[in-house]
Parts: C-alpha cells; structure tokens; sequence
C-alpha cells in the first residue's frame, strides 16, 4: 500500500460520511497514517470536522448531493460512520469503479435496515436469533405477538432506525399499541415496517470486534478483539469494558457467529458484532460494518483502537487485535440543551488512576446527548468501571 501526501496531487484520500465522535477517531487515525480526511455531516463543525483536512455539509441522504461530493473529492475511500444515508448511490458509485465504499455497498445497505440483516443472519446463515416478526401495520403486530408465537415481553423498533430510537418494550397489548405509535414517530425513514422481537433473558450482551484484515500473503483474515461488556439504558449505552469474562463455549460460539456474519458481509474492515449471552447460549443481535460505540474502550484497552484496527483493515495493512491492558469507559452526557458548552471538574476526574476523557466539542448539546466519554485502566474490570464512571460523573456539561 503505498500513501500519498494530503493537500497534493498524490494525496490519499477518505470521505467519512458522517462526523460524529467515532468519525472524530477514524479521522485521528486516518491522518496518522498519512491519509487526507474529507468529513461530511448534515451540519457544520461537527465532530470529526475539527481534526479533517477538508469539511462538507450536506444532507446524506439526498443521493444526487451525495454523488456530486464524491465525484467533486475523489475519494479512494468512502467510510460510511453513521446509517441514514443514500445506500443506493453508493451502490451506483461502487459499481461504477468510482470509489471503494468501506466495507462495501451490499454491506452498508443490508444492516442500515433491520430487515435485511436479519433475513441474512437468521434465514439465510441459520445464526441463532430472538423470535422475530416483521409488521406493517398494528393490527400485524398484534397478530405476530399473540398468534406467531412471539409473546410477551417483546421489543418493537423501526426497520430503519438506531441508538434504541423509536424502540420500546411491550409487556402486554396495550404496551403494544404505545410501542406501536411510539416506533411510528421514532423511525429514521418511514418504511412504516417494525420488528417485534421476543425479549432474551440474557446474563449479559457483549460487542466482539471483528475485523477483516489482509495478511502477508494478501489473503482475507479474521482477527477477533476480546469482547466488551456494556450496558444499556433507554436503547443507548451508558458503560463498556473490556474484556467480558464468559464461558469457553459461549466465547467459542460468539467467534463462530461472528465470523459467519461478517464474512457474508464481506470486504476490509471492523465490524461490531452484538450477542446476547447467557451460560453457554449465544444470540445474535446486530451488527455494525463499522467502529461501534462501546468499542471507545479500546482506546485504553488495545495496542490498536478500533478505529486504529479499522483504518489498518481499510488501508490493506497488518493488524494487531490483542488486548494491551483491562479497561472501561463511562459515557458523558448533557442534561439540557443549549450551545457555547462549557466542561468543568476535568482536573477532579482525571485524578481517577489511569483515566483519560475524551471531549467531543459538538456545537450543540440536548438532554441525553453524549458530549464525551470517560476512559481508565485498571487491573480489574470491577475497578476500571469504578474509575471509568467516577471520572464521567466528575465532569459537568453546562451549556453557556
Ligand atoms: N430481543 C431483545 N431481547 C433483550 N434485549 C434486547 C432485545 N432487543 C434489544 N434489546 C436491548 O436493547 C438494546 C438496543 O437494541 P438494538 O437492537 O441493539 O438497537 P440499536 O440499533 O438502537 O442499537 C440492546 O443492546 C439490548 O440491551
Ligand atoms: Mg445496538
């Protein structure tokens, strides 16, 4: 693989769709390697954008915007960050020979719509899953939880939606309906479709990062990160460490399905694999062909971040997915809305031991919206989530 240089003829260049916290760190690492980073996002000074050589706002969904972006930068890789964009022009882009869509087009457009990726995982790749119906309608939904053998509780979430938007749990039928309309406002795109799926009683959920990276003989291999705990309030994760102690025939059938998945998928990159454990039982539940957000623990944990891992993958060269040192990561978020916000109580947290934060600088902040993260090490996952959440809870997000 040979790299260019940025601003110049032989620049090698990256457009990241969407600019958020984890395009922020693709960006990093991007640069690190010597790439030139073109950040798009739906608005200026996003996160990402403050550490890109180049900037673009626009709205992603708009395929014709998002063709003309690309044919005005060039990019030699296109490294979609978030879901809601215009899948069907990257296809017409791939197709074309004009860009390398990060992992590839079929990839992106199959898991930016629950449907797609489970009919690949559970009907086609027989990978264990929840019970799972598809409604187009209430009256649908009702029928797939009482009579397809569903039940309650259940979750019910848009076809196309993420970050637990638009997605509840049903405990009986009138939680049906409130689920129902509450899915109907929360969707991304109004395909006007839910899942319901049959709630798992889980011990617990892990992320397994995978990543498909080319060895020295130029052949396609699969490196797995040790897995990552987290926990999940209101569809979003508030805590993740790193590793998740589980037993050998869970962590061996955790491998198995996300090797399958993510080779169905295909193409060079990290994935971010998510399973429901309990005892020696494995489901699967999602996945991302990208850095997830419970993987920023890694930027304590490994030797290679997941951002690092997946600009390795991406560029063609070695990865390494060990795990350096145990480590936990607390999220950061604001309690009002506001601009001009101001972080306090930095030097309190970072007297936790072996902490970091990382500050993301989004212009704008709302209640629940995460504004940062809080990262320490530990020689215990137990102590590691202590530091990680004691920093977090020290820093105050105040707009100004
Ligand atoms: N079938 C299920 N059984 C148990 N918990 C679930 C189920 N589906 C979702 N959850 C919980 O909700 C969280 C968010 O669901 P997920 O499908 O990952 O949505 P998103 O795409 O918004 O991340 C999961 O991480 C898990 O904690
Ligand atoms: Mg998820």
């Amino acid at each position: 693989m040979n790299i260019g240089t940025p601003y110049s003829a032989s620049a090698t260049k990256a457009l990241l769709l969407g600019a958020g916290e984890l395009g922020k760190e693709i960006a990093i690492s991007l640069q690190r390697h010597g790439v030139q980073v073109i950040a798009a996002d739906r608005y200026p000074n996003a996160p990402a954008m403050q550490v890109a050589h180049v900037s673009a706002v626009l709205d992603m969904t708009d395929p014709e915007a998002l063709t003309r972006l690309i044919r005005e930068h060039r990019p030699h890789f296109v490294i979609p960050e978030i879901e809601a964009i215009a899948t069907g022009a990257l296809q017409a882009l791939e197709a074309a020979g004009e860009a390398v869509i990060v992992p590839n087009a079929k990839a992106i457009q199959l898991t930016m719509n629950r449907e797609g990726i489970r009919q690949l995982a559970a009907a086609e790749l027989g990978l264990p899953t929840s019970k799972y119906a598809f409604a187009a309608s209430y009256a649908e939904l009702l029928a797939a939880v009482e009579q397809q053998n569903i039940g309650y509780p259940c979750f019910v979430k848009p076809t196309m939606s993420s970050s637990g938007k638009g997605q509840s749990m049903a405990r009986d039928a009138a939680e049906l309906q409130a689920a129902w309309d509450y899915a109907q406002a929360g969707a991304r795109a109004s395909t006007g479709k839910v899942i319901v799926e049959a709630k798992i009683e889980f011990d617990f959920e892990i992320t397994l990062l995978t990543v498909r990276a080319l060895n020295s003989k130029g052949e396609t291999e699969t490196h797995f990160c040790q897995p990552i705990g987290h926990r999940q309030e209101a569809g979003d994760y508030r805590e993740s460490w790193q590793p998740q102690a589980m037993s050998a025939a869970a962590w061996a059938e955790s491998q198995r399905i996300a090797a399958a998945i993510t080779a169905a998928l295909g193409g060079l990159g990290l994935f971010g694999v998510e399973l429901f454990v309990k005892g020696d039982q494995v489901w699967f539940s999602e996945v991302s062909p990208r850095p997830h957000d419970t993987g920023l623990v890694t930027l304590v944990s490994q030797r290679q971040s997941e951002f690092d891992l997946h600009v390795r993958a991406i560029l063609g060269l070695p990865v390494d997915a060990e795990l350096a040192k145990i480590g936990a990561s607390a999220v950061i978020l604001a309690a009002a809305a506001g601009e001009n916000v101001v972080y306090a109580g930095l030097e309190l947290a970072l007297e936790q031991p072996e902490s970091e934060v990382r500050l993301f600088g989004k212009p704008q902040a709302y209640p629940g919206r995460r504004m940062g993260v809080a990262l320490a090490g530990a020689d215990s996952v137990e102590q590691a989530r202590a530091r990680a959440t004691a920093a977090a809870a020290a820093i105050k997000v105040a707009p100004g």
